[in-house]
């Protein structure tokens, strides 16, 4: 592997037209975050840039619907985003915007290198044309069918449904999403970088000199590559972005693709004036973080552009990780199903860690992977509580009980003892290697593993029953727990930093740096610890049911929004409703009728008389909880036979979401008989 001198790690910029969701953090800021903590806890050379990505059709559409400026809407959630950022111990360098004017300024600036060095293609092309609204349809703006699955919500740019990278002339009806208008197609002049005169620069850079990078970031390169690459414009008919800086083009602006990624480059020189050396100098190591849906535009778009511009380095890795789903299905900001870091931080203060910890734990590196609440539940209180703070805080405790906290003296260690802390290096091998080569989950199995090889010394050892007979004895055996526990809290950093702190504010310890890791005496006999403490606790099933049932809640209102409702009726005369005979009517008797599934039996007060009425609807209510209810019934109706009942009248119901039905109920008791109007 080659050695680098100096490493810039980024990480994907987030959409501000959202908050950020555990899909999230587990894809790219969890795993980007632990990576550049692991290399500042080595002592390297690292720079970490992140911002929010400022424009872009998704951010004006969010701006339309809730009837403010673009501007509002990146304000709003950049401030939201960068606090929960920091909140989690989510630690860049820097996290800028893009609405920034060092950004506009520095897109600029490369676009006009390219523009003036003849590396793009101007091409006069029909673009679709909302007349109503009186302006071009970029992207999101336009929606139709997919042609490859029928998808009847696609976008101008891409099918969410099937993944497909579209064009807008490629859908089937389309449709303006501004106005729901049929657009018509216009000219327009733009400008694209043809991808195909990078195509075997591509294949030699990837496909040969990259055949370490992820099967799944490799693989995917490789299909676009055999594809063929098509030339692609970089700017767009819109009022939100950049201006492109040529004469001739006014309305017209950055596509968001294009400017998003130079962000990397802004943010780095709004955060150091030796931003160059991070940049342009072929001992960095650049390290791009990202999702799948990214993998194209920084495998293949952004290196192109930086080729062609001819200053600047290109990335060493781009380990892209797949999906997070929640509760077995995808998650979605516009339906509403995830985990928002925000409100996750409401509900669990102080857990910062827990949460961290699962994300990984359960990290989507090579497949899409499921978050359940259960599952976070149980790992924190098997894994966490059970083995990390269990081990802690036995260790703590027998040493407050036996030496009053005091780092006991180990006169002789025997072969089991020395080869624990052996162990430890050997673990830390294996972290190193696994963590160089972004395998996250690996690497936090490593570190645990060190805990867990601590609580089995202790079961092993049993100080507890060996103190009265020999105490010194136990003082080896605790001074070894001890130098163990020392190394966890350097181990568990990258991952859990939270923790790390507490547990070397408990061990009354500064910080220590990784190449302590392996040190099988960090602490000095004597050396005074803190009050034992309790790492984490246990989180109880109250706490787990409340977020299951807000996404219980988000669930149903999708369900509701999905409800077609049916079109309104041919119009009737006053008198044809009089004629209808609605009473308020109290439900006496009920029972099942025998060998049906739906029906039952119900004896119904009306007020003019008791009388029977069968009614479909033992799906959905129990003859119980139907007694003493009072209803709204059409007592006109002509009487029917069903099941050999003679049914007077029908009760009123309306269908819930689910296909469910609920009565229709008077606000409070009323008398019965009286008529609905
Ligand atoms: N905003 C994009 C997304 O969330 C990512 C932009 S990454 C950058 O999918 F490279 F363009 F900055
Ligand atoms: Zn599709």
């Amino acid at each position: 592997m080659k050695k680098f001198k100096r490493y810039l790690v980024t990480s994907a910029l987030p959409y501000a037209n959202g908050p950020v969701h555990i899909g999230h953090l587990a894809g790219v800021y969890i795993p980007s975050d632990i990576y550049v903590r692991y290399l500042r806890l080595k002592g390297e050379d690292v720079l970490w840039v992140c911002g929010s990505d400022e424009h872009g059709v998704p951010i004006t559409i969010k701006a339309r619907q809730e009837g403010v400026t673009p501007q509002d809407i990146v304000d709003k959630y950049h401030n939201i985003i960068k606090n929960s950022f920091e909140e989690l111990g989510i630690s860049f360098d820097i996290y800028s915007r893009t609405s920034s004017e060092m950004h506009r300024k520095t897109a600029s600036d490369f676009f006009r290198k390219l523009y003036d060095d003849g590396k793009f293609i101007e091409q006069t092309t029909m673009q679709y044309y909302d007349p109503e609204a009186g302006q071009f349809l970029a992207d999101r703006y336009i929606t139709g069918t997919c042609p490859h699955c029928q998808n009847e919500k696609a976008y101008g740019d891409q099918c969410e449904k099937c993944g497909t990278t579209l064009n807008a002339t490629d859908l089937i009806n389309p449709r303006s999403a501004i106005t729901g208008a049929v657009p018509e197609l216009r000219e327009t002049k733009h400008w694209f970088l043809p991808l195909d005169r990078y195509e075997s620069f591509l294949r030699r850079w990837i496909l040969e000199e990259h055949k370490e990078w992820k099967p799944n970031v490799y693989g995917q390169c490789k299909s676009w590559l055999d594809l063929g690459l098509q030339p692609r414009a970089v700017s767009r008919d819109l009022d939100w972005g950049i201006p492109v800086p040529v004469e001739g083009a006014e309305g017209k602006v950055l596509y968001v693709w294009f400017d998003a990624p130079i962000g990397y480059i802004s943010a780095t020189k709004e955060l150091t004036p030796e931003w160059e050396k991070y940049w342009k100098d072929s001992e960095t190591k650049l390290v791009h973080f990202i999702g799948k849906d990214n993998i194209v535009f920084h495998c293949i778009v952004f290196p192109s552009m930086l080729q062609a511009h001819g200053e600047y380095i290109l990335p060493d890795n781009v380990p892209a990780n797949e999906f997070l789903n929640l509760e077995n299905d995808k998650i979605s900001t516009s339906r509403n199903w995830a985990v928002w870091l925000h409100e996750y931080l409401q509900d669990f203060p102080g857990k910062q860690d827990v949460l961290r910890y699962v994300l990984c734990a359960n990290a989507p590196e090579t497949k899409d992977n499921d978050f359940t609440w259960k599952d976070f539940q149980a790992r924190n209180n098997n894994e966490l509580v059970a083995i990390l703070g269990n081990f802690v805080n036995r260790t703590l405790v027998l040493t407050t009980k036996y030496f009053e906290g005091k780092v006991p003296v180990a006169e002789t260690l025997t072969d089991y003892d020395r080869d624990c802390l052996k162990e430890v290096s050997a673990i830390k091998i294996s972290l190193e290697n696994n963590i160089e080569h972004y395998r996250f989950r690996e690497a936090l199995k490593d570190a645990m593993n060190i805990a867990r090889m601590g609580n089995k010394y202790l079961a092993d050892t049993e100080p507890w029953k060996v103190f009265k007979e020999n105490p010194s004895r136990v003082a080896a055996i605790l001074n070894t727990a001890l130098q163990i526990t020392a190394n966890l809290a350097i181990a568990i950093e990258p991952f859990m930093p939270f923790t790390a702190d507490k547990l070397l504010n408990l061990l009354q310890c500064g910080s220590l740096g990784w190449n302590q890791l392996g040190n099988d005496s960090i602490l000095s006999v004597g050396h005074q610890l803190g009050k034992p403490e309790l790492l984490f606790e246990k989180i109880e099933d109250k706490a787990i049911e409340v977020q299951l049932a807000k996404l219980e809640a988000a669930r149903m209102a999708n369900l509701a929004k999905e409800v077609k409702v049916e079109p309104c009726k041919e119009s009737i005369s006053f008198d044809d409703f009089s004629r209808m005979d609605i009473r308020v009517s109290k439900i006496v008797a009920a029972e099942k009728v025998a060998k049906t599934k739906k029906l039952l039996k119900l004896t119904v007060d009306t007020g003019i008389d008791v009388r029977t009425i069968v009614s479909g609807i033992a799906e959905f209510f129990t003859p119980e909880e139907l007694i003493g209810k009072q209803v709204l019934v059409l007592v006109n109706l002509e009487p029917r036979e069903l099941k050999g009942i003679k049914s007077e009248g029908m009760i009123l119901m309306a269908e819930d979401a689910t296909g469910k039905l609920v009565a229709v109920v008077p606000e409070h008791e009323v008398k019965q008989g009286s008529c609905v109007r």
